[in-house]
């Protein structure tokens, strides 16, 4: 960094962002929209005008990068590539997760799912919503849309915790980083018999589909496009199906609101999303010395761009902090990112929030928060409560 003698320092700590980031993060949009957080050692961009700007302008920020820890990890796919590259193998992927595919192929796997999941839960009368509903559903979601059969599923979240921890690594642990190449490492080894048998059975999951493709990708590209769609795809959904939840069971006016109206609980989901996403920010590295809101950045400096702080910008959304359920531009959350790199599972994860929103509160009856193990959402890059402990009348 050697803009950093100009350029403002954010002053606040890790902690306060894991915590309570939104006042925080307010204090630096209106005094310091781009500045150097020196604990991380990125720049902070908190207004939603500059996020925009960033992350809708590849030729000026990019995500390729050597000392990009997803591409560290997962190794060259769609989100560490730019340019045509990128194109090539986000086009190779897509079909499966366009909102058609999603409707017409996912819907009922999905659906039948969370049936499943409630119907081990509904006599119980308490549980950790997280471990039985919300994590469950989004690992059989991605596993069903890659072709990725149930027996993997508690392999794929022990790989998943070991990423986990070798991305949110700021501090730099080489156990940590290994860890997550080993996990990597073993991703591939155990897909490749699932991709042999993609080549003899084209009917299978998106494994199938790439295997076929006239514009065939690799095999390394394959697995290494399945490691981000399986990373990208799991604890987020899981989180922002718990962040909602939590919202709803703490704002019961909005939630009596989403179960009387028409529509209510896909504006639920988008409001959430805005409100407390999963997603806390977008990196990005300056390809050569740049100027952003009026702060001088350096070539190849990294950049967070807090979609947390852009989607409570006053500049766009009303009375930002307020959680409001009937927001009319809820939805234009940058939440999935925007630009190139927009999330390609978003229309999934909609899907397997709405369709799980409605089921649970119908089939568990009184649903509360747990008062004797309290919690709320927390953490600086992944927002969720750590566990989503509840409560409701066993159904007999
Ligand atoms: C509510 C849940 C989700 C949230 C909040 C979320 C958030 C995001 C965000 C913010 C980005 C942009 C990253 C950037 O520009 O740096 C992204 C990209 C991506 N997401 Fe999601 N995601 C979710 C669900 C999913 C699901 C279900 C999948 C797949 C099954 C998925 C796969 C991906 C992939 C592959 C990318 C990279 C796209 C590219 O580089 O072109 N995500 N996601």
């Amino acid at each position: 960094m050697t803009a950093g003698a100009r350029a403002p320092a954010a002053p606040v700590t890790l902690y306060q962002l894991s915590d309570d980031p939104y006042p925080a993060l307010a204090r630096l949009r209106a005094s310091a929209p781009v500045c150097w957080f020196e604990e991380i050692g990125m720049w902070m961009v908190t207004r939603r005008e500059d996020v925009v700007a960033v992350l809708r302008d590849p030729e000026r920020f990019t995500t390729e990068h050597p000392r990009s820890p997803i591409g560290d990890i997962f190794g060259r796919q769609m989100l560490s590539l730019d340019g045509d590259p990128q194109k090539r193998v986000k086009a190779a992927c897509i079909l499966p997760f366009s909102k058609r595919e999603v409707a017409e192929r996912w819907r009922s796997v999905v659906e039948a799912k969370v049936d499943r999941l409630l119907l081990a839960l509904e006599w119980r009368g308490a549980a950790d919503l997280r471990r039985t509903v919300s994590g469950p559903l989004s690992v059989a979601s991605v596993g069903a849309v890659l072709g990725i059969p149930e027996e993997f599923h508690p392999t794929v979240l022990e790989w998943y915790e070991r990423f986990s921890r070798a991305l949110a690594n700021f501090t730099a642990d080489p156990e940590a980083r290994i860890q997550g190449q080993v996990a990597a490492s073993e991703f591939r080894l155990a897909m490749r018999p699932l991709l042999e048998r993609a080549a003899r059975d084209p009917s299978g999951g998106l494994f199938a589909t790439l295997v076929h493709a006239a514009d065939r990708l690799s095999d390394e590209e394959i697995l290494s496009n399945a490691l981000i769609i399986l990373f990208g795809g799991i604890e987020t959904t899981d989180a922002t199906i718990a962040n909602t939840v939590w919202a709803l069971l703490t704002h019961p006016d909005a939630l009596a609101w989403a179960r009387s109206t028409e529509g209510g609980w896909a504006a639920v989901v988008e409001e959430s999303l805005r409100w407390e996403p999963a997603v806390q920010s977008c990196t990005r590295y300056a390809k050569a010395g740049v100027t952003l809101a009026g702060v001088e950045i350096a070539a190849g400096d990294p950049l967070q761009c807090m979609i947390g702080a852009a989607n409570r910008d006053p500049a766009h959304f009303d009375d930002p902090d307020r959680f409001d359920v009937r927001r009319v531009n809820a939805g234009d959350h940058l939440s999935f990112g925007i630009g190139r790199h927009l999330c390609l599972g978003a229309h999934l994860a909609r899907e397997e929030a709405i369709a799980t929103l409605p089921k649970l509160f119908e089939r568990l009856d009184g649903l509360r928060l747990d008062p004797e193990r309290p919690t709320r959402p927390a953490g600086y890059e992944f927002r969720k409560p750590p566990e989503l402990p509840v409560r409701w009348k066993p159904r007999r």
